[in-house]
């Protein structure tokens, strides 16, 4: 039995995630996840909500809510939308967990004791009346520019030109409106990435069979340019991890909190602890996933993630763990940390005609996706239209026809039909007449050819290649139904009509098996209807079509999938084409 660890980028605390976002991370990574323990491995699959940063600062301050009352919300919102989802987490923690607090201090010590963090001294906007530095989009003032009263230290929305904090006309506290401003000295901390180059360097050229996608955006990085740079990984605001050296404070560095993308990624190890205490286990139960020192060198860790998540995977994250190992090995302390084996990255998905936008509400969100329509059928056409390999596109159209075909015409159909059939001729029991012959035969070949690629498939990560191979496993029983026509043979031979039936009855069990790791709903009901507890998956496809023996009871179940009718189609695509509120 394989160990198979599998994160998924945590998604930002402020506000629910777009069918963009969950394309591109939590649902494949859950596709993987139910394949691998469906198959029998062990898997430990984590995410969390990324809580710290001004944007949820921002957010929480426009919620009128104070910032850990806002997260501790909106992360029981998100906990129960990715349940809806079937997203099936083996945890899904927060960043601002004690254990990520810890752990984030823990490694910034190892990278100061490595000589791998420096203090650079900058100058920044201070608010006398606020009491704390202000970090860029926290002061208003005038646009320089187009005279726009509104600018934000960042940016000027009004005609778009980027500003430095220190270039607007009567500027502002965001927080208080106070004008008491005036420029500071701070320091902040720098870690010195540009210095594990050729580490971060031989490592990538080490992993030749991760998605090019991947490789060539941290070569973009690692050699455009000016090279890799040493980042920031402090800021000035209340809301994150106080900057200290492990248990340690840091001198210097009081009322400052780490950079939300210095935690964000050791929130993966984190949320390894918070599932550890959440479930009653031991230190060494979580370390066994993360500590190749205790137990996880046997491990492999697959990451989850849209393309822009890539720099801080391939090179920030990688920086600290090498950094910390390295320094550690030095220094003859037996303690490691696992560094990611394969890296998943996907293209965008684009909404009817332009982008998904999270900032302009545009396009179909999680929580109003299951408003319309069960999980599955979304998961479906999801995975089935993954951005693998170009960014991809979601129409109205293509849902609509997608749900259609595969799932109702396909799918249900099929199960809708040999079921009904039999409770007409044969009652809802296994008929136990007749014996396979060649046609069965046939299909059984088939079907085993096709279940080893879809598993070779499933193994790669290559998503939509494995939902062409599901959708072809349940063609061919389509197939194999239309050809033997039970109820034309039943006239004649009903003996061979039964035998039919039999086998016909047996794929569903079969097909729920193996689509349950893309459409687990649609799989526990199939598998319910069927009386069929074992869930085993088919390594050998024969004695997989014999989980319903003759004599065995069933049940036709309801539709399996509703078709969406035109003017469904219509409505939502109306209801859609604004922004949401
Ligand atoms: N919150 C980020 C996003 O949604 C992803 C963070 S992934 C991690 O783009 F590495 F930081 F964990
Ligand atoms: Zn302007």
């Amino acid at each position: 039995m394989a160990r198979i660890l599998i994160t998924s980028a945590i998604p930002y605390i402020n506000g629910i995630k777009h069918l963009g976002n969950l394309v591109g991370s939590q649902l494949p990574a859950d596709l993987y996840a139910r394949f691998q323990r469906d198959i029998g491995n062990e898997v430990m699959f984590l995410c969390a909500t990324d809580e710290h940063g001004t944007p949820a600062e921002l957010a929480a301050a426009k919620a009128e809510q104070p910032v850990a009352d806002f997260c501790a919300e909106m992360h029981a919102v998100q906990a129960k939308i990715a349940k809806g989802f079937g997203l099936s987490f083996d945890h899904f923690g927060r960043s601002s967990s004690a254990q990520n607090h810890a752990l984030t201090q823990h490694f910034a010590g190892k990278l100061a004791d490595a000589g791998l963090i420096r203090e650079v001294e900058d100058r920044q906007i201070y608010s006398n009346a606020d009491q704390r530095f202000l970090p860029d989009r926290y002061v208003e003032g005038t646009c320089p520019n187009c005279g726009f009263e509104k600018a934000r230290g960042d940016q000027c929305e009004e005609c778009t030109k980027q500003l430095d904090p220190t270039d607007l006309i009567n500027p502002r506290s965001a927080i208080s409106g106070s004008t008491d401003l005036e420029v500071r000295a701070t320091k902040h901390l720098f870690l010195c990435q540009s210095q594990m180059k050729d580490e971060l360097d031989a490592w990538i050229n080490s992993k030749s069979d991760w998605p090019v996608l991947t490789t060539s955006i941290a070569k973009k990085w690692l050699h455009d340019g000016d090279g890799l740079q040493d980042r920031g990984i402090t800021r000035d605001l209340d809301w994150g991890i106080p900057v200290k050296k492990g248990d340690g404070d840091w001198p210097g560095m009081e009322g400052k909190v780490f950079y939300v993308w210095f935690d964000a990624p050791i929130e993966y190890i984190a949320a390894a602890g918070e599932w550890a205490e959440a479930n009653g286990k031991a230190e060494a139960d979580w370390q066994r996933w993360w500590r190749t020192d205790k137990g996880a060198d046997d491990v492999k860790y697959v990451q989850f993630m849209g393309k822009d998540n890539v720099p801080f995977h391939t090179l920030s994250f990688p920086a600290t763990i090498l950094g910390t190992n390295s320094h550690n090995e030095k220094a003859g302390i037996p303690e490691r940390w696992k560094l990611v084996d394969h890296l998943k990255s996907f293209n965008y998905l684009n909404y009817d005609g332009g982008q998904f936008s999270t900032s302009q509400g545009r396009g179909i969100f999680m929580d109003q996706a299951l408003e319309i329509l069960p999980a599955d059928y979304w998961r479906w056409w999801l995975l089935s239209h993954a951005p693998e390999s170009s960014d991809a596109e979601f129409t109205w159209e293509n849902f609509q026809q997608s749900v259609n075909k595969d799932l109702a015409d396909v799918l249900g159909n099929f199960v809708s039909r040999i079921t009904k059939f039999c409770r007409s001729k044969f009652g809802e029991e296994v008929p136990s007449a007749g014996e396979y012959g060649p046609d069965e035969e046939a299909l059984i070949a088939e079907l085993t050819t096709r279940i080893r690629a879809y598993e070779a498939h499933m193994e790669a990560m290559e998503v939509r290649k494995s939902a062409q191979e599901l959708r072809a496993i349940w063609v061919a029983g389509n197939e194999y139904l239309q050809a033997t026509a039970p109820w034309s043979t039943f006239k004649t031979d009903p003996d061979k009509a039964a035998a039919q039936v039999r086998l016909g009855l047996n794929l569903i069990p079969l097909y729920a098996v193996l689509s349950a790791p893309f459409i687990p709903g649609a799989a526990d009901k199939m598998l319910a209807a069927m009386g069929v507890q074992d869930r085993s998956w088919p390594k050998d496809v024969t004695a997989a079509l014999s989980k319903m023996p003759a004599g065995h009871g069933f049940t036709v179940p309801d539709v399996l999938f509703a078709k969406i009718t035109d003017e469904q189609r219509e409505d939502w695509q109306a209801r859609f084409a604004g922004t949401r509120d």
